[in-house]
């Protein structure tokens, strides 16, 4: 079943805790915490003390996506505040191999990730490494943006890579996922659905849940 993962930049952060419990209430499968620089992208959203107090709150999996430049800086410190699966940008470093390594070494899962930008091939030599892999359907920063279509193509890409390599990565989409690009997405063969301001734009969160699930 496809997995659901809200992005929390959408969130009511005034509310944070009753979020929380109405997300684990609608069944959805990963909290998506988008960390953003200044710098690596054009926006500063929110770090470390608001994840160890989301940790302390719930067991749904931490899904950290860094963009930050030199994510290797903090991957222990994301690690210890709780995060169970951390991913970082193949651009954000020149050392992406050992980036992976040393999440693992925390023994969180490791993620990689890329701009719409870059081409998915730059991904090869990691993908034996690599736990997840998520693929930017917009360029990151900010929430509510559209969907670029011909990321598709990557996804699909890497789901055929996988079958063709017997890997077991998950393939996960992040920007500008609702009820139709969903659908896009899981034909080509995505695993897990990153989904801010659609997501959030419900009042009941089951909704959007099953919605982008297919079901
Ligand atoms: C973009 C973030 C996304 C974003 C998704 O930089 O990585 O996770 O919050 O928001 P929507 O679903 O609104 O595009
Ligand atoms: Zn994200």
């Amino acid at each position: 079943m496809m997995k659901i993962a809200p992005s929390l930049l959408s969130c009511d952060f005034t509310e944070l805790k009753e979020e929380v419990r109405r997300l684990e209430e609608a069944g959805v499968d990963y909290l998506h915490f988008d960390v953003m620089d200044g710098r690596f992208v054009p926006n500063i959203s929110f770090g470390l003390p608001i994840l160890a107090q989301l940790r302390e709150i719930t067991e749904l999996t931490i899904d950290s996506h860094l963009m930050i430049e030199e994510p290797e800086r903090y991957i222990e410190a994301f690690a210890e505040a709780g995060s169970d699966i951390i991913t970082v940008h193949i651009e954000a470093t020149c050392h992406i191999h050992r980036a992976i390594q040393q999440i693992k070494q925390t023994g969180k899962k490791a993620g990689v990730t890329l701009n719409p930008g870059t081409s998915v091939e730059q991904l090869l030599p990691v993908l034996q490494e690599v736990d997840l892999v998520l693929v930017m359907t917009v360029n990151p920063g900010f929430g509510g943006q559209s969907f670029i279509g011909s990321m598709a193509d990557k996804i699909q890409f890497l789901a055929d890579y996988r079958m063709q390599h017997r890997l077991d990565f998950e393939i996960e989409v992040d920007g500008g996922v609702n009820e139709q690009t969903a659908a896009v997405c899981r034909q080509a063969g995505a695993d897990v659905l990153v989904a801010g301001s659609y997501f959030f734009g419900h009042e009941d969160y089951q909704t959007p849940t099953s919605i982008l699930r297919g079901e």
